[in-house]
């Protein structure tokens, strides 16, 4: 089992180019299965969560792997696919895969694909997704924990989702480029992935507007054909390591970002007191009066992305004042709080707020990872504790993050991997 070892207290200087979008990368490799052709994607991070996804299609008959001439791609021909069933063990391991409902259906006039079930960070329900395919024509049945839908073609349909759900929004829609006729979904998610998603779909020949609003228009065509894509960069690791830079007073600058889908998580670093400079897809953070403490308040796209909760309460830790962190996405995304206060965190949980008294001296100690996430957050906070942090099951952090040891290693942080 994994570990890894920080001794806190280094500042962090200098440059690192960033990994590719997981959570683009899961939708994209989903959108392959919409047809016969080849699928290309590039700089794909080297992480586990690819990897689940990759066994997934394995079981649907799909040729998909890593490309030979590339460790940054991966390649997936969905012509071989001659089965339609997602199976619980596969996707109890990556939640995402039921983002294959929709194409399955779409494409294929069938699918079984497990219930994902909850993790960590909440219940995590797929309503929205059954209630969009359903209202596309598809026939769910739940079967001892298998969700099968039946029925092509599926047929245009307007439909508003009841929550903004982001997977929930790629797997709906990319159902709906291959339906007949125009669906419109109303209440769609803004976030950058499901943009970057439709870019591709239309690349592919779909036609779709309306990307990045909450009203997205889709018209059904025939058949979608293959593609090339680069990956954007992980704009969730960015800000990672922009906290990783802020928390130890360092000066860094992060390559392939994209600073525009980025705003609210560096307007919260600059309330914070973070110089944040953006040249291009680079940016750099660097702390030159220190830091105080601010609220922040999580929130669909364009708001502050749930998954830096953690990463902005690990920095808030060490900034001057109090901090509030509230979480209105998930009802369980505070696992991070205990392992932060065994490192002398004073935080105070009252429902979905994190109370933190800030200007804490932090010192290291063993602590446990629980989601990715969380995991990523444990780091920031071991960066600034004095002595050694053990972070345990980094197995969660493999999921979404690649070799992030290495990644801060090259900054100047004393860390390494052990096990
Ligand atoms: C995506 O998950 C991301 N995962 C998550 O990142 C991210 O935290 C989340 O979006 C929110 O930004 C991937 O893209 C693979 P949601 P998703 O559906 O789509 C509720 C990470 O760390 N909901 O937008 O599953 C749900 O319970 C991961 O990289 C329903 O009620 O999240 C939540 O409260 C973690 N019914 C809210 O919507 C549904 O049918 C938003 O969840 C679907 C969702």
């Amino acid at each position: 089992m994994d570990r890894i070892v920080v001794r806190g207290g280094r500042r962090l200087t200098g440059e690192v180019t960033l990994s590719g979008s997981k959570n683009s990368t899961l939708a994209l490799m989903a959108a392959a299965l919409l047809t016969d052709d080849e699928v290309v994607l590039r700089n794909v991070p080297r992480v586990r969560d690819v990897d689940g996804l990759l066994a997934i299609f394995e079981a649907l008959g799909a040729k998909a792997g890593w490309d030979p001439q590339d460790s940054h791609a991966v390649r997936i021909n969905a012509s071989t696919v001659c089965r339609y069933e997602a199976p619980y063990d596969l996707v109890r391991k990556m939640r995402a895969s039921f983002m294959v409902l929709g194409p399955l259906v779409t494409r294929f006039g069938q699918a079984r694909v497990s219930e994902p079930g909850g993790c960590a960070i909440g219940v995590r329900p797929i309503d929205q997704h059954l209630k969009g395919i359903e209202a596309l024509g598809g026939k769910t049945h739940l079967d001892h924990g298998y969700v099968e839908v039946s029925g092509a073609p599926l047929v245009g349909v307007n439909f508003s989702f009841d929550i903004t759900t982001v997977n929930g929004t790629q797997n709906v829609m990319m159902a709906a480029t291959l339906a007949k006729g125009e669906t419109v979904l109303e209440n769609a998610a803004r976030e950058p992935e499901v943009v970057e998603l439709v870019e591709v779909l239309r690349k592919m020949g779909a036609d779709i507007e309306g990307e990045g609003t909450a009203r997205i228009v889709i018209r059904g065509v025939e058949r979608l054909h293959g593609v090339e894509h680069c990956v954007a960069g992980d704009r969730i690791e960015a800000g990672t390591l922009l906290c990783a830079a802020a928390v130890t007073h360092g000066d860094v600058w992060i390559h392939g970002a994209s600073a525009e889908t980025m705003g609210a998580t560096l307007e919260k670093l600059r309330e914070i007191g973070v110089e944040i400079t953006v040249q291009g897809d680079s940016i750099r953070a660097r702390v030159p009066n220190g830091l105080h403490g601010t609220h922040v308040t999580t929130a669909p796209y364009p708001g502050f992305a749930t998954d830096m909760q953690a990463q902005i309460m690990a920095l808030l830790l060490v900034a001057e004042g109090s901090s509030v962190v509230t979480e209105k996405v998930f009802e369980n995304r505070f696992m991070h709080v205990p392992e932060l206060q065994r490192l002398g965190a004073d935080i105070t949980l009252d429902g979905r707020s994190a109370h933190l008294r800030g200007g804490a001296k932090l010192m290291g100690a063993p602590v446990m990872a629980t989601d990715l996430r969380a995991s990523a957050g444990l780091l920031v906070a071991a960066l600034a504790a004095e002595g050694e942090t053990t972070v345990h099951r980094v197995y969660h952090i493999d999921r979404g993050y690649e070799r992030i040891e290495e990644k801060l290693k090259s900054l100047g942080a004393d860390i390494r991997r052990e096990g």
